[in-house]
Parts: C-alpha cells; structure tokens; sequence
C-alpha cells in the first residue's frame, strides 16, 4: 500500500490541496492518506508549529504533499518549511517551468546557502552566513545531471565573479557535468534571471544554490502565469515532498480566488516520482484541456474560482 501524508498547512494551502488530494483520489484509488497539521494554525492553537512527532509521522510516508504555511510573528520561530527540508534531507528543489516558449527544470539546492541557519543577530549587526559544501554542491550537480542526461544541457547559475563561495559550487558542478558528459553552460545568476525571461528556449535544465534558486524561480513563474501555476519536489534519497512554489497567500485565503493549478501539478509530480509517469501525464493533460478550453482563474485573466477551477480538472481527467 503507497501511503501519502497531506499536510495542508495554512492560508490557500486548505482550499488548493484538498483538490489536489482529490485528483491523487480519482486517479489512483489505490493510494491511501493520512493526514498532518502543521503551521501557524497549529501554532496559534498549541505553540507549536511542527513537533518532532509530526516529522515521524511524515517519514512514514511514500510521499508527501504539501501546501504552505504561514510565518507566525514570533521573532523565535523556526521556518517549518526550512525544518522539514533539513529533517528530511529533501536537498533537490526541483521546479519545472513548462508553457509557452518555456520548456525547463530549475534544480535548487534545498539546504545549504544563505538557508542554513547559521546567522548571528547583534543589536548594530546581523550576519547569515552563506555555507556552500563540497557534499552539497556534489550531490545537487549529480542530481542536475541525471536530470539532463535524459534531456539537452544544463546551465549553472551562479555569481563566482564576486562570492568566492560560488567557486566552489561552480566548480563542482563543472566537473560532474564532465563526468557525465552533460553538455553545461554558466551564467551569472542576475543576468540569468533577466535572460530567462527574453529567451526562455534558451535554457533546460538550471542549477543554483539555494536562495539564487528560489528567486529565479519566482522570476521564471512569469513566464508561464505566475505563482499559481508553478510545482515543484523537494526531493532526498529517501523522502520526497511536493508542493506549490507558492506560499499561503493570506489575502486570497477564505475567499475561493486561488489558482489550484499549482497544488494539481504538484500532486502529478508526486506521483511521476512514485514512478507513475503515466498518472502525472494524464493530470498534465487534464490541465491543459481545460486551460485551452478558456476556463482560468483570476490570476490568469480568467473569472472561475477555485473551486470551479478544480472540478473542472477533475471532469476533465481520464477514468
Ligand atoms: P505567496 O506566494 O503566498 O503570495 C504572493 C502573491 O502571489 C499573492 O499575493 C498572490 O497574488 C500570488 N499568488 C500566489 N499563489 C497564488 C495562487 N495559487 N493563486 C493566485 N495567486 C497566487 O507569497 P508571500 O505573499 O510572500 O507570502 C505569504 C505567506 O506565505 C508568508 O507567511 C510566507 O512566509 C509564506 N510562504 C510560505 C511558503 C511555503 O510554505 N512553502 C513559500 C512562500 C511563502
Ligand atoms: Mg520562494
């Protein structure tokens, strides 16, 4: 039996992931389910946002499907987003950007960079530092590389001219890139986000570090609709977690206006990890049927609401 762990977390994450659950459902009435509550919700009710017992939990799963969380305003608190990654060893990001002209993966590294916690507050001065490790670099460039061995080249993403710390990674993923005979290519990371946007054909598969990452991903979302539309993995040897790019949205919460797209597509992606390629096929083309058909929420121009959005992705699926 595959289990899978839903941990809605908060804000639009309850009203995306319940129908992303039920495209899993309708698909593959196989899988089983249980859920996890973490968060600011969570928080607010027993001061914590996630507890060791949530993270065993989680760990018992095939997969997991995650929505987002809101950061509590507590100068304390830990990032439950960054907690899980590092617990779980999830240290592959992977983003796929694909529509229009856009066919490509952006592979962050999950758990080093500016995000590995080591910072120092003082009342004049505040340091986080960047840690970027042989270990990791390796592991994040094999990871791109087996990626775009089954694809056309990678590009790495970096700013080396200036961070020293770059050299390392650039360097790593240089190598293992010739190791594997993955055609690369380098760019400077700034002039990477704004390139991507003016000749996305251009690229395939991306590595960065951790935060360099994270923001290109943003950027790309521009070329496909935004943040609704965007999945991703957070991917381990062992543990693998899915959710939207996006975060709780607070102002859209409650109010039937997000776009499930991104919380569908991550569910497809779970189950292309589980090695149902045929499955996260099926849910890609039910997207797009009704995408083509006008139905779009507003983010995209359109007028459905989520809801709205959602059933009409699941009408559209194969059974
Ligand atoms: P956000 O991604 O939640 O929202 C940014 C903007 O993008 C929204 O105002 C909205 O206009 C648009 N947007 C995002 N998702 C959308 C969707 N599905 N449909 C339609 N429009 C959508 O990022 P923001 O506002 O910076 O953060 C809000 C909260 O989420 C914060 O507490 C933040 O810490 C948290 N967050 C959590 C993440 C996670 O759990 N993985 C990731 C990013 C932010
Ligand atoms: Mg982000």
């Amino acid at each position: 039996m595959t289990r899978i762990a839903v941990a809605e977390g908060d804000g639009i994450g309850r009203e995306v992931i319940p129908i992303a659950r039920r495209v899993l459902e309708t698909v593959r009435p196989d899988l089983e389910f249980f859920t996890v509550e973490v968060g600011y919700g969570r928080w607010e009710r027993t001061g914590e946002a996630i507890t060791p017992e949530d993270i065993r939990s989680l760990k018992e799963a095939d997969a997991i499907l995650f929505g987002a969380v809101t950061t509590p305003p507590d100068p304390g608190y830990r990032s439950v987003v960054v907690r899980m990654r590092k617990e779980l060893d999830l240290y592959a990001n992977v983003r796929p950007v694909k529509g229009g002209e856009a066919d490509l993966v952006i592979v962050r590294e999950n758990t080093e960079g500016l995000y590995a916690g080591i910072e120092e507050i003082r009342p004049d001065q505040a340091t986080t530092v960047r840690l970027i490790t042989r270990r990791g670099s390796e592991r994040i460039a094999r990871f791109a590389c087996r990626l775009a061995k089954g694809r056309r080249h990678l590009t790495i993403g970096h700013k080396a001219n200036v961070l020293k710390a770059d050299t390392l990674f650039r360097d790593v993923c240089i190598g293992i890139a010739g190791e594997t005979g993955v055609p690369v290519r380098e760019k400077f990371i700034d002039a990477l986000c704004l390139d991507v946007l003016m000749h996305p054909g251009e690229y395939d598969v991306i590595v960065t570090e951790n935060m360099f990452g994270d923001i290109l991903s943003d950027v790309a979302a521009y070329l496909v609709g935004g943040l609704g539309m965007l999945p991703s993995g957070n991917i381990g040897d062992r543990w693998a977690l899915f959710e939207p790019v996006h975060g709780s949205a607070p102002r859209h919460a409650g109010r039937n206006t997000a776009n499930p797209v991104a919380a569908i597509r991550s569910a497809a992606m779970l189950l292309g990890h589980l090695g149902d390629r045929e499955d996260e096929a099926r849910i890609e083309e039910a997207i797009g049927r009704v995408l083509a058909a006008g139905k779009k929420t507003r983010d995209l121009g359109g007028s459905a609401g989520t809801r709205e959005m959602g059933e009409a992705v699941i009408a559209a699926l194969p059974r």
